[in-house]
Parts: C-alpha cells; structure tokens; sequence
C-alpha cells in the first residue's frame, strides 16, 4: 500500500505529480537528467532529488537536515507549491473517496477510515524498505565477490581521502559539511544554516552516501 500511495499521482493537487515522478527507480530513487527538481506545472525546485536507499539508518533528512523523523517527511513534498501543490485535508478527502484505497486501508488496518497517521505510516512502510545492501562492494566486503587491482586501487584512494565523511559501511559520517564546492550565487542556498541559524553552518549540507 506504501508502495502504490509512492507511485499514485492522486497524491498531488491536479493528479499530475507522484512521488516516483521525482524519485525514480531506475536512477536509484533520484533523478538523473535534472540537476533540480521538477514539480507540478513544470515548476523548477531548487535543489537535486536525492537517491532513497538506507533512510532508516538516518537521523535528519533533507540536504539542510530540516526533517529529523522519516514518518513525516512526505508532509514537505505534499504542500510544497513547487513539488505536489497539496493540502493534506484534500489529499484525505481524495482517498477516502476511492474504494480501491479504502479497501487496503480496511485491510491493513482493520478501519477503512484514512487518517494522516495511517496514510504516513503506509508511505514510510515503503521507503523504509528502500533498503540497498547486495552491491559489489556489499559483497566484497562480505567475500563473496573479489576486486579487481584497479578496484582495490580505488577503494584504497577511496579510504584516505574520501571517508572522513563518506565513512562506510553507508558511506556517510550523517552529518554536515562543506565539500568545496563554489557557492552558486543564483540559488544562495545557505544549506544547514537554515535549520541551525548559526553563520557557521552556512553552505554545509547533508554528507550524502554514495
Ligand atoms: C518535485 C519533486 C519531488 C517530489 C514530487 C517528491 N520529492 Fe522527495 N525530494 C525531492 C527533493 C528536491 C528533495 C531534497 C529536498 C531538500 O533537501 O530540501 C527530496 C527529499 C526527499 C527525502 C529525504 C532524502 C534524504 O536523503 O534526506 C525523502 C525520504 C523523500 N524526498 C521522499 C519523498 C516522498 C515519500 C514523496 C511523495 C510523498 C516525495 N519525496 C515527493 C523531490 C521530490
Ligand atoms: C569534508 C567532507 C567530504 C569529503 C572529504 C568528501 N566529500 Fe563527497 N560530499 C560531501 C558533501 C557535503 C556532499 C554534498 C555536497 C553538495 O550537495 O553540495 C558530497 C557529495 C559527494 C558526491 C555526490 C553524491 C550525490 O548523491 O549527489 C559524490 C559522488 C562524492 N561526494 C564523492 C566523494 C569522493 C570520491 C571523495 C574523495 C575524493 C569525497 N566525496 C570527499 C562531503 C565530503
């Protein structure tokens, strides 16, 4: 039922907009030929969609870390104005309306009356599944699979120099940093400093995993 709620358009205001309309299975949950994010009405986000995998594991979400629990989450796509252009009222409305929706909710939990708190316990059923643990290096690291010199090259270069923040086994330190990166002047996105206020976290975003 999370998985049919993530891929149903009924969710956004003019049914145009699901959330795989953003996150995409075949580019790992996110979207690859967009640099930002495309909402309803073709409306330009300003940040890139990230991959879903692992999100259990987490404790903040967000590029800013501006959500702290995986249940609530979809709250910010849904009312976004760039994203699905919803109210949470209508979306309730909306499914409680279709029998198809009613009938799951009936099963799952036994009361086809749907709430919020049922609606986002189904969504987060689905995402928290996302889970990614079969990869090559999953395996090599298991000894299951070996790597080639190269591959062993890259994973040596990889340790000291890269995962200070990008530290395994879900190649992320969860916390906030700056990378480098050139500011982009037209977005001026001031990063964790959104969430914090603090001058000092200004441009530091969420370490992502790889
Ligand atoms: C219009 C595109 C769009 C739609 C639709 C959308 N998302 Fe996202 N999603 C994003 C963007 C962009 C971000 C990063 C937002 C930020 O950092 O402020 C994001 C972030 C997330 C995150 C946090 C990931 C992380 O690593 O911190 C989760 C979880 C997520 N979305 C799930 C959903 C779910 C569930 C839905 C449907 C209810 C949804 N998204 C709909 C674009 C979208
Ligand atoms: C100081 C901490 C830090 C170090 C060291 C670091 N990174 Fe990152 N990395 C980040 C942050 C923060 C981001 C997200 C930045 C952003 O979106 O502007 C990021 C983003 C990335 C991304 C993009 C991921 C995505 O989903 O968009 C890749 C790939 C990446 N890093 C690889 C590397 C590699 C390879 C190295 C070593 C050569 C490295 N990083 C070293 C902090 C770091």
């Amino acid at each position: 039922m999370g998985r049919k709620l993530f891929y149903d358009p009924i969710l956004s205001s003019d049914s145009s907009t699901s959330c795989a309309s953003c996150h995409q299975r075949i580019a790992a949950f996110a979207h690859i030929d967009h640099s930002l994010s495309h909402g309803i009405f073709g409306r330009i986000g300003t940040r890139n969609v990230p991959p879903l995998q692992n999100l259990i594991w987490r404790d903040t979400y967000m590029w800013d870390g501006g959500v702290n629990h995986l249940e609530v989450q979809p709250l910010s796509p849904l009312t976004s104005p760039l994203e699905m252009n919803e109210s949470l009222t209508n979306v309730l409305l909306k499914l409680n309306r279709n029998v198809e929706y009613k009938t799951l909710f009936a099963q799952a939990f036994h009361d086809s009356i749907i709430t919020s708190d049922k609606m986002l316990k189904a969504l987060v059923q689905f995402t928290g599944l996302m889970v990614s643990a079969n990869s090559r290096y999953d395996k090599f690291i298991a000894r299951k699979d070996t790597f080639s010199t190269a591959e062993k090259r890259g994973l040596t270069l990889f340790r000291s120099n890269c995962s200070s923040c990008h530290t395994e086994p879900l190649f992320t330190n969860n916390s906030y940093k700056n990378n480098g990166l050139k500011p982009d002047t037209a977005l001026n996105d001031k990063g964790w400093a959104l969430i914090t206020g603090l001058s000092t976290d200004f441009n530091m975003f969420k370490v992502p995993s790889l």
